[in-house]
């Protein structure tokens, strides 16, 4: 049975975000076997991030015969740093780290920052691109802590949250609330419904 469902192929370098949502996927009974596949779109520096998840979607060859997704994440201090890093959330993070995000805010009382995620799905049965968003709010925690997850986890306290930061959660308990779940959930409704 298993080898009877479709591929859907999650194009991604991060096996992190693969882990994430092959759990959701896997958990939802579809007719798609998730595979990872680790080409490299082209990405253009754009203030739109959708503009950014489309034209690396649409970088990619259409030869694999199945439907495929990517998906693009920002981390965002509203406050009080603006929403930075935001577009620039990849090389701030190999950069800064996140010891240089909590320094630069380290002299304010209260923070705002929130996750966005787009997935852009190019669904073959239609021959068509389709986007799903996620966003999640929170606040910076003072300091870093937990072990699980990647990148910004470990200085996010999300609201539903609040004394935890992400990668203080298990995966599923990140999953449920997270920018990457939401963003997920509406691809997943929309496999069911087309
Ligand atoms: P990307 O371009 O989608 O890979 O993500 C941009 C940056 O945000 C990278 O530095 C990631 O490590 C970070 N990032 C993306 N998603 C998450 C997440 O769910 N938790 C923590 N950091 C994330």
């Amino acid at each position: 049975m298993e080898n009877k469902k479709k591929k859907l192929y999650f194009i991604t370098g991060n096996t992190h975000k693969f882990n994430e949502i092959y759990k959701v996927i896997e958990s939802e009974n579809l007719g798609y076997k998730l595979e990872q596949l680790d080409i490299n779109p082209i990405e253009i520096q754009s203030d739109n991030p959708k503009d950014v998840a489309l034209f690396k979607l649409k970088s990619i060859k259409k030869d694999l015969n199945s439907s495929y997704f990517i998906e693009d994440a920002g981390f965002f201090v509203d406050y009080p740093l603006n929403g930075f890093p935001g577009i620039y959330s990849s090389y701030i993070f190999k950069t800064l780290g996140n010891k240089g995000i909590l320094d630069l805010i380290s002299n304010f009382d209260s923070t705002h920052a929130h996750f966005s995620s787009i997935i852009a799905l190019y669904y073959e049965p239609l021959d068509k691109e389709f986007l799903f968003e996620g966003i999640i709010e929170g606040k910076l925690s003072p300091i870093i802590k937990g072990s699980n997850g990647f990148g910004y986890d470990p200085i996010f306290l999300p609201n539903k949250y609040p004394e935890k930061t992400f990668a203080e959660l298990k995966m599923n308990e990140k999953n449920k609330i997270s920018h990457r779940g939401i963003a997920i959930k509406k691809l997943i409704n929309f496999l069911k419904e087309n």
